[in-house]
């Protein structure tokens, strides 16, 4: 069975995909460590670690707190920087039979546009993925997604610095997700990542203080899912380009929820700490759920939920 697709239908190159399974940015770090581990190529994307203009230390420890029902994480966009994403993880890339999408985190609106900049034409690198909804950091993230004129312009800027297909990861910490989706669409991204993590905390009670070292934290997993599964509904009534379900995914029944609301493709978190292989396992599980059910298409099953309300 075929499930290979592309993502970014409005781009001029498009963004063709093996299938519609991604793991998602801070979860596979940049794919070397997790290749030795996992068949990548039945990966439908690697989105790497959130990469800023500077290589960032991150956040005080602890970074990780495990919840009921989720995860809490506090790591402040660490990573090492574009320059050496460009020098020693792109050429890598390159050769792999995957994708591999860059999540961009600026502090500014003109950070993003440097970075987009940057990364254009760097071979190796297929899409962005604009993240202006990291909960974690102290300027920029999900400041500028809470707001849907301030989305639109980080999208504006990044669009008339790439020629690169332009996907934008959303955060659920806002009221309005719907305006937000609209504004972004509109100002030209070719796909949404619907939802980064809900911002929480954890209080140690014999210390009589706060667990992480970030104060408060993005929570993801199992907990996150019946948000993130609302918001792509919803946003789906609304907003017509590709959606990609992201929250407490584990499953192929994780994963045809969100189809089933609206999704277009799915990425694979926190369950990768569990099992990395999730997403070829998900990818794999699919293919068989539909050859059972003779569902040529995926199509067929994206967005099938509202035609029964
Ligand atoms: O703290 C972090 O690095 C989280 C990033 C994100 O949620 O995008």
């Amino acid at each position: 069975m075929d499930l290979s697709f592309n993502l970014c239908p409005l781009h001029p190159s498009g963004l063709r995909l093996n299938n519609p399974v991604l793991v998602a940015s801070g979860t596979f770090g940049y794919g070397t460590e997790f290749a030795e581990l996992v068949d990548i190529k039945q990966i439908g994307a690697i989105v790497c670690k959130g990469t800023t203009l500077e290589p960032r230390p991150g956040n005080h420890q602890p970074r990780l707190y495990e919840t009921a029902g989720g995860l809490l994480n506090s790591i402040g966009l660490q990573n090492i920087g574009v320059e050496a994403v460009i020098r020693e993880k792109a050429p890598i890339w390159a050769d792999w039979p995957v994708p591999v999408i860059v999540n961009i985190a600026g502090e500014t609106v003109e950070e993003y546009g440097k970075l987009a900049q940057r990364l254009d034409s760097v071979r190796g690198v297929s899409a962005l993925e604009v993240n202006i909804s990291c909960p974690n950091v102290q300027r920029g993230g999900q400041e500028f997604g809470s707001d849907p004129r301030q989305a639109a312009e980080v999208t504006r800027v990044v669009k008339t610095s790439t020629s690169l297909p332009v996907i934008v990861k959303l955060t659920p910490n806002v009221s309005d997700i719907v305006s937000i989706a609209r504004a972004v669409a509109q100002a030209g991204a070719e796909a949404l990542t619907l939802v980064n993590t809900l911002r929480g905390m954890a209080i140690d009670v014999e210390r009589y203080r706060p667990v992480l070292g970030g104060i408060t934290g993005g929570l993801s997993g199992p907990a996150l899912k019946p948000v993130a599964l609302a918001m792509v509904y919803a946003v789906y009534r609304e907003v017509k380009i590709p959606l990609i379900g992201c929250g407490g995914i584990y499953s192929v029944s994780d994963a045809l929820e969100f189809f089933l609301a609206g999704a277009q493709a799915v990425q694979i978190g926190s369950a990768t700490f569990i099992n990395p292989a999730t997403a070829t396992k998900v990818a794999g599980d699919l293919e068989q759920w539909m050859k059972k059910r003779g569902i040529a298409r995926l199509a067929d099953v994206v967005g099938a939920a509202h035609h029964r309300t």
